[in-house]
């Protein structure tokens, strides 16, 4: 049995959005997602990935400076959060997450690390880093749900 993470090729930003749409395609409701990595190893290009798979046509912005862009999808409402200017996690507490994320909710975080204990549990941990010019990701299922969905998407990937 192989226990190792599986783990994604990102040599540019065309296998960001194969990836993001491979993950689209196979997600639950209700979903969180963290996103962790380094400044700049790509968390906000996934995100933009994934939302524009689900289906959202307009402008993905990061949401650095505003903490929070949600998207009211068909089916999916889309909670975009990234932490990095957060001073306090206790800011989290003003956005009211539950009553913002329902059954429908996808959740994507950024720098989750820093809303420690504010956050709901994630289903998915995906942690991005640099690879040459390109970047990988490593995906840590944390429910059942997400360990099926990425055992699928695990058979799909390049060898
Ligand atoms: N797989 C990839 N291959 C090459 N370049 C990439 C890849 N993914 C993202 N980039 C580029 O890396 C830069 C930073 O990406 P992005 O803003 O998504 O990072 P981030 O992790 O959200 O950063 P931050 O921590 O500041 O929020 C962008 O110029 C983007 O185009
Ligand atoms: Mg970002």
């Amino acid at each position: 049995m192989n226990f190792a993470e599986p783990v994604r090729v990102l040599p540019d930003e065309a296998a960001v959005e194969s990836f993001a749409a491979a993950l689209a395609a196979v997600l639950p409701r209700p979903f969180v997602i963290y996103l962790s990595g380094d400044l700049g190893t790509g968390k906000t290009t996934f995100a933009r990935a994934l939302i524009r798979s689900l289906g959202y046509r307009g402008r993905v912005k990061s949401p650095t400076y505003g903490l929070l862009e949600s998207y009211r999808l068909p089916g999916r409402t889309v909670l975009h959060l990234d932490l990095y200017r957060i001073e306090s996690p206790a800011e989290i507490e003003y956005l009211a997450l539950p009553d913002l994320f329902g059954d429908d909710g996808l959740l994507l975080v950024e720098w989750p690390e820093r809303g420690e204990g504010f956050l709901p549990a994630p289903d998915l941990e995906l942690r991005f880093d640099y690879d040459g010019a390109g970047r990988v990701v490593a995906l840590s299922a944390r429910t059942g749900a997400a360990r099926d969905r990425v055992r699928a998407l695990q058979q799909g990937f390049d060898k």
